[in-house]
């Protein structure tokens, strides 16, 4: 049987929290079941802004592996896998470099925005600047049709297109596969003030964070009128509340007065605990038995670079880089 290949990634330079939980690995859970589905560990990307602290983004392999099992993603049905531990894509991303202006690169706006956001500027570390062609080639070199992502990965997946074009262009032949963006509904929670709530949160850990979620700083009685946008409590709502007529009414009469922070905060932190405690079980079996989980590390990552190499093996052929064969 042939299923639509899906490939998705993570920089591995801290364990995942809600926000990734509701933006993808959710929908990856449930796309698992329908899809040839590689999720891919970016430590190599990872490196690119983080090269002072490799130890950070390795140390974090494991971890966001943890989250992928506790959260429900079924090696099994699932590819999980370490980009670094797989040449071919480093060789394919070097290929692809060839095909891309160093102006077009600078043009990314995913790529501006970090830059800016980092203080950069010209002192940009040069695999930074070039990582949304490695990204092309953690895509390509899986045929992936589609890719889950948040809306600011959508000119990674524009540029990974005109780079497949390009290829098979210059070749003159089907070698590279186009992808689409898939994108989820909740794309990206609100940040909670830098302190985001890890999927293996203890219940103390969610408490604190959900008493410190920004609501309406004009709020200060309870029977003054409350603002809902830029409200981070009812955004938190928005994804986690499933009785959307309660939600709806809970909004009306916070904004015409009458409602308390407290009620609103304790209503969440309610759907919060319901839903982590049995991801933080889980993550802790996970957590205490490493051995089993590298090993479902190494079967994934065994299995993506046989796919990868046929690929690679394409494009040489293709580029007539085979002399020995
Ligand atoms: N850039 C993605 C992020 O910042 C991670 C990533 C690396 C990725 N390679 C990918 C995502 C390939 C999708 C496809 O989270």
């Amino acid at each position: 049987m042939h299923l639509p290949i899906i490939l998705t990634g993570d920089r591995t330079t801290g364990p995942l929290h809600l926000g990734h939980y509701v933006g993808s690995l959710q929908a990856r859970v449930r796309l698992q079941h329908t899809h040839d589905q590689y999720l891919l560990l970016a430590d190599t990307q990872a490196l690119t802004d983080n090269m002072g602290t490799p130890q950070k983004v390795s140390d974090n392999v494991l971890e966001v592996t943890f989250d992928y099992l506790a959260a429900g993603i079924d090696p099994r049905k699932s590819t999980i896998f370490v980009q670094s531990q797989i040449p071919e894509l480093a060789e394919l991303s070097m290929l692809l470099l060839n095909l891309v202006s160093v102006s077009r690169l600078e043009r990314n706006p995913t790529i501006k925005a970090e830059i800016a956001l980092r203080g950069f500027e010209r002192d940009i570390p040069a695999g930074f600047l070039v990582y949304p062609v490695a990204q092309a080639a953690d895509i390509t070199a899986f045929k992936a049709t589609l890719v889950p992502v948040g809306d600011d990965q959508l000119p990674m997946i524009e540029q990974t297109n005109e780079l497949v074009r390009k290829f098979n262009t210059l070749v003159n032949k089907e070698v590279l596969v186009e992808c689409k963006a898939l994108l989820s509904q909740v794309t990206r929670l609100p940040g909670i003030d830098g302190n985001a709530i890890a999927l293996g949160a203890s219940p103390d850990e969610i408490k604190k964070a959900v008493k410190q979620m920004y609501t309406d700083c004009n709020h200060l009685r309870i029977d003054d009128p409350g603002e809902i946008d830029g409200n981070v409590v009812f955004s938190m709502l928005d994804a986690f509340e499933q009785d959307r007529v309660m939600l709806a009414e809970l909004k009306a009469k916070y904004r015409r007065g009458g409602l308390g922070d407290g009620v609103l905060k304790r209503r969440l932190e309610d759907h919060l605990q319901e839903l982590l405690a049995p991801i933080r079980e889980r993550r802790q079996l996970f957590a205490a038995d490493r051995q089993e989980v590298l090993a479902i590390l190494k079967q994934g990552t065994d299995r993506a670079r046989e796919t990868a190499a046929r690929t690679v093996g394409e494009v040489k052929r293709a580029l007539g880089l085979n002399y020995f064969e």
